[in-house]
């Protein structure tokens, strides 16, 4: 009777974590490469900003995978309307500044990278 609980208490924390990829660390900063130049991301600025509650931006607003599209791409307007990716909280009457005037004024992107 034991074996299989304790297989499937194996098995639920081993696969959980995997899924929620517990297994990689936060990244300090991702560089976000756009034909419009790289936008310097601070992650481990915006996780701080947000009290560590990883919950606000994972698995909601993004994977958890550096390498996965961040589906923000111009026209920014479109989601930042639908509240979608960084348009959550970047967006007129959010939490940050919307893309709208912050292209290359050292906010986004940086212009020759
Ligand atoms: C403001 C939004 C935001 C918050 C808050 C946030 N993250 Fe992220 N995180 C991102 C973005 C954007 C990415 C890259 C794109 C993706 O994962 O889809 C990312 C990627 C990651 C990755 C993948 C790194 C890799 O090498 O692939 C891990 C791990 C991660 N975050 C952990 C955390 C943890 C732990 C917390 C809480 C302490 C946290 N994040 C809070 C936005 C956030
Ligand atoms: C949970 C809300 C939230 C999300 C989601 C979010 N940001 Fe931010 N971001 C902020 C806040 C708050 C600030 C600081 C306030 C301000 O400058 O308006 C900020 C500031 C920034 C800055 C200025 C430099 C810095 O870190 O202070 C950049 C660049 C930036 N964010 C890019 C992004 C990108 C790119 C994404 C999507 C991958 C994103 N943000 C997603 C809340 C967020």
């Amino acid at each position: 009777m034991r074996q299989p609980l304790f297989g499937l208490l194996l098995f639920s924390l081993l696969g959980s974590s995997l899924l929620l990829g517990e297994d990689k660390k936060p990244p300090s900063r991702l560089v976000i490469q756009t034909t419009a130049g790289d936008v310097n991301y601070d992650h481990a600025g915006h996780a701080k900003r947000e009290m560590n509650a990883c919950l606000i931006c994972h698995p909601r607003l993004f994977t958890r995978d550096r390498k996965a599209p961040i589906e923000f791409s111009s026209p920014h307007k479109k989601r930042e309307d639908a509240k979608a990716s960084c348009g959550a909280c970047h967006r007129a009457d959010g939490a940050a500044f919307a893309s709208e005037g912050n292209c290359t004024n050292n906010k986004c992107h940086v212009k020759g990278s």
